[in-house]
């Protein structure tokens, strides 16, 4: 393990999406056990820490960010147990765990929920979700305008049993994801007392879902633009100066705890000065640089997101953060190969489909550029195979609600969360031993399966293990970077410590300044190609 004070600054962590990692049971489902038996897998990888996405009590109406028992681990996923021994057998590996909070919303099979639904207008129960008469002579019109980010309204209304309709209630998600009040002391609480139970199990850290919503600007009032998807429209509801308190409460209950452990803030603010508020010294420690991962395949925007993003992170004193995929938007493999690489957002049957190839070497080239940058990275399972998202797939698999509630606009982001390929000639590629699996898994996938590239040199697999392999020993992670200016301007260079690190995003081939090629994303000689990253040892 790394330096146990500063772990979060420089380390490098893996998103598990835990119902695609691997499947013990045969269901269909990945679950805890099965991610039990390929924590080696990770080690062998070189990465520091996990990050768990839900694997709690949920009717799955959101893949686990509904959530039921903040306590309890899903049927689907295994046995409560089965958590605790994950983070036992991780920390043996000298692995950190990273689990999921999801504090914005519960599922409305809550027992908070219920309580309020039958409770009624009026109740204190109520208080803790955000209920409301509706406007109109009978209340038959939405409290606000306030649109839900997987479309249609975030209000719904609800109805007696006799049909008789009454209040409406607030889910920025889906309808099953009614959000809490958190003006509510009961809710600050009930919180406070969830991060302690899984401190005391004994997890590093937590990833706080929704981080920027879960203040409302006070009287709710209507929002002027319509809520993208997870976008950068700010409204009433996102990034209220009102969610700091509740992270400088949390950082006070972290503390009272040894070991470092760390709060990393998903929010989608896009202003990197507002986003740095929330790791200031005394709320959270990290927060996802979504403004990197949106960043086209264009030189010039590179430079200026990495730029923007560390001298913001200076300005608070904390480590910046860098990711290029996750469970919510397209693979990055395919995103650089399609027409519009800044477009995050899937893609189905009847869209352009993206070019793989291009694609796969700008990723490697991307990740390589990543994995060298000052601070910590997340990686996203099967991003180190190289998987491309599933964008063939039929309709009739999509489980996201985002398909059903966008009116079949958005064909949401089932594509990125294909259950991993482990064996080329194994059923389901390896993920389970039935054969059965969630979502059907691409004819691309057997090729770019575990077993083809594990220590196969030129994969991608290689390329990841050897980049984090060199990221550390030459200590990246703490790097402080210098531009490299004099390659032109579509060549992204820095150097960091030791190493000078050079990735061309244009459409000619550069020469080589002199030093000893440590790694690159694809052969490089006197030149280094379109599309490709180069670390340089300097000479
Ligand atoms: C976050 C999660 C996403 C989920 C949403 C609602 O953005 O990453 O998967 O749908 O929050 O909880």
């Amino acid at each position: 393990m790394s330096n146990p004070s500063t772990w979060w600054r420089n380390a490098v962590i893996y998103q598990i999406y835990p119902r695609s990692f691997a499947d013990s049971s045969g269901d269909g489902y990945g679950d805890l056990p099965g991610i039990i038996d390929r924590l080696p897998y990770l080690t062998q990888l070189g990465v520091d820490a996990v990050w768990l996405s839900p694997f709690y009590l949920s009717p799955m109406a959101d893949a686990g960010y509904d959530v039921a028992d903040y306590r309890v681990v899903d049927p689907l996923f295994g046995e409560t147990a089965d958590a605790h021994e994950l983070i036992s057998r991780a920390h043996d590996l000298g692995l950190r765990i990273i689990i999921d909070l999801v504090p914005n919303h519960t599922s409305d099979e809550h027992e908070w929920f219920r309580a309020a639904v039958a409770a009624g207008p009026g109740s204190s129960e109520r208080e803790m979700y955000l209920f409301r008469d509706g406007q109109g002579e009978h209340g038959e019109l939405p409290p606000n305008n306030w649109s839900s980010v997987f479309g249609n309204s975030a209000w719904t209304r609800l109805h007696h049993a006799d049909g008789a309709p009454e209040q409406w209630y607030l889910h920025l998600f889906d309808v099953k994801q009614p959000d809490l009040n958190w003006n509510d002391e009961r809710v600050r609480a009930a919180f406070d007392d969830v991060l302690r139970h899984w401190l005391d199990a004994g997890v590093d850290g937590f990833r706080v879902d929704v981080a920027h919503g879960l203040a409302k600007k006070p009287g709710l009032p209507d929002q002027k633009e319509v809520t993208e998807l997870l976008g950068t429209n700010m409204g009433p509801m996102w990034d209220q100066d009102g969610v700091h308190e509740i992270y400088r409460r949390w950082h006070g209950v972290l503390t009272e705890y040894d070991g470092d452990r760390a709060l990393v803030a998903e929010a989608w603010v896009p202003d990197l000065d507002r986003l740095a508020l929330y790791v200031r010294p005394d709320e959270m420690q990290q927060a996802f640089n979504f403004a990197f991962l949106n960043a086209p395949w264009d030189a010039a925007t590179y430079r200026t997101v990495i730029r923007d993003s560390i001298a913001a992170n200076d300005a608070v004193g904390a480590p910046t953060t860098w990711v290029l995929s996750n469970h919510d938007v397209m693979r990055h493999a395919s995103r650089l190969g399609r027409a519009d690489t800044g477009n995050r957002n899937s893609a189905g049957p009847e869209d352009p489909q993206p070019d793989h190839e291009l694609g796969l070497r700008r990723a490697r080239a991307a990740t390589l550029m990543m994995l060298a940058l000052p601070g910590s990275a997340y990686i996203y399972q099967g991003e180190e195979l190289g998987l491309p998202e599933h964008t063939t797939m039929p309709h009739e698999f999509r489980q996201d609600p985002i398909w059903e509630r966008s009116d079949h606009e958005q064909v949401g982001r089932d594509g990125c969360r294909v259950p991993m390929p482990w064996t080329a000639d194994a059923p389901a590629l390896g993920f389970s031993p039935t054969g059965r699996t969630w979502l059907p898994q691409p004819e691309s996938y057997r090729l770019l399966a575990v077993d083809q590239q594990i220590d196969v040199p030129g994969s991608t697999w290689s390329l990841y293990r050897d980049a984090l392999a060199l990221r550390k020993s030459y200590a990246l992670g703490d790097g402080s970077l210098e531009w490299v200016n004099d390659l032109g301007d579509d060549v992204v260079g820095f150097t960091t410590g030791d190493v000078t690190v050079l990735s061309n995003v244009s459409g000619v081939p550069v020469a080589l300044p002199d030093g000893e090629i440590l790694i690159s994303s694809t052969p490089v000689d006197a030149e280094l190609p379109t599309d490709a990253t180069v670390w340089l040892r300097r000479s």
